[in-house]
């Protein structure tokens, strides 16, 4: 196009919004015990706690819904679903779960074992809570820089430290290695992409060493979208055949659908491996539905079948991952420290220099998202000492991760950048009078560490 474009759609249908009061959200807070997933979602302004089943659908997947089937055995949605799936992501063998923490738990059941080590760029919450339970261990070998939320800007600080990986399996042995998972793009770092080379990488090892390698693709179109744009090799390619070759190098891959799926729920567990996809039917009975349903109703499958090809879109994708660094953009002229450079779905606030006077044990991730609920009814979320940190397995001892954010989600297709222009707004003012803010207690947590900020409990001091 000759002049500036903007957003590739026109809205349809809207969702009102409530605007509330700064005492209102006070006591909506005390009541939450300063956790904003307890908080009622009617009371928020705008939703930034995630960008999970929250996208707005297109008038042709409203149109699948309607086509869709009830669920049960083989019905016509699923194998829609299979097909797009076969023409999108080139994965032969497609299990349908509920959603992505399902396909966590039938990867962990398949893929580890107890004591032994499951290998990742940046191992997500539902996964590692998963192996937990299981009694598996865990490894997050992203290179150095997509640990420190203060390194300077590069292009794929979702990458695995292949030297670290070599370094474990000499000093474990490979026994004790049970599988390696690359999460693209990497949600607990920023958002940040991982590049085919090291998909290639990692790929070769894992086969040099004879360990499984599976992905976790719950954002692999924006992750394409960052490839195609950053990458040497990859300008003239289209994001589908990129979405299909970073597929081609890994056995199994598992998918939260409520993503790059575009949908309000689903999860995929897709192998090219005829065992593992047995192991897989066999766990869906027992927890998810039958094999071709996997939980879903035949409608939700229809639907995905639909969003799974519109999240490859190139203009699409250049109006997401666009609009986040919009956000990104507006934050840094205000000052504000963030994880550069901006991730595919949201903006990672560096809370360690945002609020330096506020120690990790008094969560200033979380002080700022209670902060920015207070202040302004925008709801983002804690990924630092709440999420992340935790108990040593072995000793017992509090552990405390190096990344110290507060994630603001932008959620695909819903918000408009005035919506965002709010965010800034809001954040520079707390940031203006960031000595006034002090930190948090932490009074409850579940038992089940890796899960604890989804229900934690906190006080002010
Ligand atoms: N894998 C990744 C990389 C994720 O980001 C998520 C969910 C899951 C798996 C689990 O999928 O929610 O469908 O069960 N992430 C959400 C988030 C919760 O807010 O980032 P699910």
């Amino acid at each position: 196009m000759r002049f500036q474009t903007a957003e590739p759609f026109r809205i349809k249908m809207i969702e009102h919004v409530k605007k509330t009061t700064f005492e209102q959200r006070a006591e909506w807070l005390k009541e939450a015990q300063y956790n904003v997933f307890r908080v009622k979602a009617e009371n928020v302004y705008i939703d930034c706690l995630t960008d999970s089943g929250t996208s707005a659908m297109s008038k042709n997947q409203w149109a699948a819904l309607m086509m869709g089937d009830e669920s049960y055995a083989s019905c016509d949605s699923f194998f829609r679903l299979e097909q797009s799936v076969h023409q999108t992501y080139g994965m032969p063998l497609v299990q349908p779960v509920h959603q992505g923490r399902a396909a966590d738990y039938l990867l962990a059941k398949i893929y580890t074992q107890p004591g032994k080590i499951a290998i990742g760029n940046m191992h997500f919450d539902t996964f590692r809570g998963n192996a937990e339970v299981l009694g598996a261990l865990v490894e997050d070998l992203v290179f150095d820089e997509g640990k420190d939320a203060a390194s300077p800007a590069s292009p794929f600080k979702g990458n695995m430290d292949i030297a670290k990986c070599e370094k474990l399996i000499a000093e474990k042995g490979i026994d004790q290695i049970s599988v390696i998972i690359l999460t693209v793009t990497c949600n607990n770092n920023g958002g940040q992409p991982v590049s085919m080379q090291n998909i290639k990488d990692v790929a070769a090892l894992a086969r040099n060493h004879n360990i499984p390698f599976v992905m976790d693709i719950a954002r692999i179109a924006e992750n394409a979208y960052f490839i195609k744009t950053r990458e040497d090799g990859y300008y003239d390619v289209d994001i589908v055949d990129i979405v299909k070759e970073q597929l081609s190098y890994c056995e199994t891959a598992v998918m939260s659908a409520k993503k790059d799926g575009l949908v309000n729920i689903g999860g995929l567990f897709l192998t090219r491996n005829q065992h593992i996809f047995a192991k897989a039917n066999q766990l869906a009975i027992v927890h998810e539905g039958f094999i071709t349903y996997g939980g879903l109703a035949g409608r939700d499958m229809d639907a995905l079948a639909v969003g799974i090809k519109e999240a490859c879109d190139f203009d699409y994708l250049q109006y997401r991952v666009g609009q986040v660094e919009y956000l990104g953009n507006q934050l840094k002229e205000k000052g504000i420290p963030i994880i550069e450079p901006p991730g595919g779905h949201g903006i990672y606030v560096d809370a360690r220099r945002f609020f330096p006077h506020i120690p990790q044990h008094d969560f200033p991730a979380q002080r700022l998202v209670v902060a920015l609920y207070q202040e302004s009814g925008i709801r983002a979320v804690e990924l630092g000492a709440c999420a992340f940190g935790g108990k040593d397995p072995i000793t017992g001892e509090a552990t405390w991760p190096q990344l110290e954010t507060m994630r603001i989600a932008i959620s695909r297709r819903v918000y408009t950048n005035d919506h965002l222009d709010c965010i800034v707004n809001a954040l520079d003012y707390i940031y203006q009078n960031r000595d006034s803010y002090k930190g948090l207690k932490l009074v409850f947590e579940g038992p089940i560490v890796s899960l604890r900020h989804f229900t934690a409990g906190f006080e002010l001091l």
